[in-house]
């Protein structure tokens, strides 16, 4: 049992006092509801999440496999793709998530409201993206509130990595855009950086900023925006251009 003491972690005293970082979530199999235990975090770097996942037939999980793609990289719950894909239903969503009970039920709920511009998978994001999609299919990637990681030794398992940036640089059509988002300021820095070194990408708030809020005009806030800014809390905000 890996316990990080992350900022978004609650114990659940609910499930017992040896299973402080798991949450329980309804999920359905097979038409059967049913109640799972669902891990606060996992490792990414763990061996069994290093296998890619072959790529779906995209025209047979959209509707509409032409309209434009915007990508949502550890998505958890779902919820902001899913209320942006009823906002813009001239586009499509994908969600990448590594906790694989949050998939099923996200797409369960995608089939209940029968939104034909939507879609889970369940991946590691660093193993699976660049297989997954052709070049230059992506018109827009979120990377929000990823897990921060915080120890130096396990900083390795953060979602936005040099490689990552480099996939993304292939998927992205010129001119797509790339809003990443952390409580964490160094988290948003680090992503900030990485970016910011590969040239295929230009940060629009200048070299070493952070944006405001206001440069994702369409944006509805994360779960864990919505819950940081209740709290008062700070958001660090980065967006960057595919040149
Ligand atoms: C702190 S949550 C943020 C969820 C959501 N983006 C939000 O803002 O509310 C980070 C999510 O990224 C997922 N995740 C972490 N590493 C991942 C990876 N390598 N591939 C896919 N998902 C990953 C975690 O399981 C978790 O659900």
């Amino acid at each position: 049992m890996n316990i990080q003491n992350f900022p978004n972690s609650q114990p659940n005293q609910s499930i017992g006092e040896t299973i402080v970082s798991d949450v329980i979530v309804n999920v359905c199999n097979d038409n059967v509801a049913r109640r799972a235990r669902v891990r606060e975090h996992v490792n990414p770097l763990a061996k069994k999440y290093s296998t890619a996942i072959a790529p779906p037939i995209w025209e047979e999980v959209y509707g509409d496999w032409s309209q434009p793609l915007s990508l949502d990289i550890g998505c958890a719950r779902g919820r902001y793709i899913l209320q942006m894909s009823q906002l813009k239903p001239d586009w499509n969503f994908l969600g990448l998530e590594i906790r694989e009970p949050l998939v099923d039920r996200c797409n369960q709920v995608r089939d209940e409201l029968e939104l034909k511009n939507l879609h889970y998978i369940f991946c590691n994001a660093n193993v699976s993206l660049a297989g997954l999609l052709p070049k230059g299919s992506l018109q827009e990637v979120t990377v929000q509130f990823p897990d921060p990681w915080f120890k130096r030794r396990q900083q390795k398992r953060r979602t936005v990595q040099p490689d990552l940036v480099v996939t993304l640089a292939e998927l992205l059509v010129p001119n797509a855009s790339v809003l990443l988002q952390s409580d964490v300021f160094e988290v948003a820095e680090d992503m900030r950086q990485h970016f910011e070194v590969n040239d295929n990408f230009v940060n629009m708030a200048g070299a070493g900023s952070f944006a405001d809020e206001s440069v994702f005009p369409s944006h509805v806030p994360t779960e864990r925006e919505s819950s940081v800014i209740s709290q008062g809390l700070p958001v660090y905000r980065a967006y960057f251009r595919r040149k």
